[in-house]
């Protein structure tokens, strides 16, 4: 990819915002290149998948997106090489990445923007519908999301350390472990009792300092041999002072409250515990963390 490539990229990103297919006209007036030239850069990205084509124009692919982002981590001299993909199945694309310092961090890439005002299936639907919010801005305004949330929690919970945002890409910390959902915890030489209320004291730390995590649960939670762990994956997390913001700007059926996605996350935590012999109740976790 040479800079002209970028930047051809880079003006039918922006065009976007106002067309669904970017004219060729437009691409080629914006670029100040050679009309030759733009229409042979635009058959290679195409080749290469990088944008879509159709008769009205041109599109940022997914791909493509992912370059651009990349791309500006790799000007701002912060990664040097990108690695293998972590976790498997999963909605946002995650992967190792090697920054310049020579150490190692996590590159995620949000793929949909399912979790920008609230979460879901159902407002996933709803998102899909407003045809308006492009996927470009949505999976942006998710990373944003995300970035900010750890930013505000670290180091006082223990999540990632956040690193760099760009587009809808964020680069955060990485820390050796797995999933709850994939270890058995009676293997490990930890008291499982103190990991679920170390567990609970994080929750109430978040709520502190403003936020819910709203996608709790095994999967979420990476833990290492020693017992130590650490939570991830905020793209759904609530704030909690936002309810009312939220509420204007979304239809009645959406309407959320905090106190139902806290218990619902608890929920899950204590699901998950219940097979290492931990009774709790919903209730009285909830009234501990919002200090009832
Ligand atoms: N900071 C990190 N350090 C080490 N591994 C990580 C880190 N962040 C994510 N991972 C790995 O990548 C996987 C996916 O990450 P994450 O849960 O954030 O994304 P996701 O579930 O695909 O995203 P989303 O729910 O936003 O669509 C995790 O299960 C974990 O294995
Ligand atoms: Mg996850």
């Amino acid at each position: 990819m040479r800079d002209r490539d970028w930047k051809i990229l880079r003006i039918i990103e922006i065009s976007m915002r106002h067309h669904e297919w970017v004219p060729v006209d437009e691409i080629i007036k914006k670029s100040k290149l050679d009309s030759n030239e733009v229409l042979y850069r635009l058959k290679v990205l195409n080749r290469h998948k990088f944008v879509n084509r159709s008769t009205y124009g041109y599109r940022l692919s997914h791909k493509g997106y992912d370059g651009l982002a990349l791309n500006t981590f790799i000007k701002r001299d912060l990664i040097k090489a990108i690695g293998n993909k972590l976790g498997v199945g999963k909605e946002g694309d995650v992967f190792t990445v090697l920054l310049t310092s020579n150490r190692e961090a996590v590159l995620k890439f949000h793929k949909l923007g399912r979790t920008c005002f609230t979460r879901g299936k159902r407002y996933r639907l709803y998102l899909a519908d407003k045809r308006h919010i492009s996927w470009l801005y949505a999976s942006r305004l998710t990373a944003e999301r995300e970035f900010q949330v750890l930013n505000d929690l670290y180091p006082v919970v223990k999540v990632p350390e956040p690193i760099d945002q760009n587009r809808h890409a964020i680069i955060m910390g990485k820390w050796d472990g797995v999933e709850l959902k994939r270890v058995d915890l009676t293997k490990l030489d930890i008291d499982i009792k103190k990991l679920f209320w170390d567990i609970v004291e994080e929750i109430k730390k978040m709520y502190n300092i403003g936020y819910i995590h709203g996608d709790l649960s095994e999967f979420n939670i990476l833990i290492n041999e020693e017992g130590d762990f650490l939570i991830i994956d905020f793209a759904q997390a609530i704030e909690v002072r936002e309810d009312k913001i939220v509420l204007d700007i979304l239809p009645g059926e959406f309407k959320m409250d905090i106190e139902y996605y806290l218990k619902r996350d608890i929920g899950n935590l204590l699901r998950y515990f219940k097979k290492y012999g931990i009774r709790e109740s919903v209730d009285e976790i909830y009234n501990y963390v919002v200090g009832k």
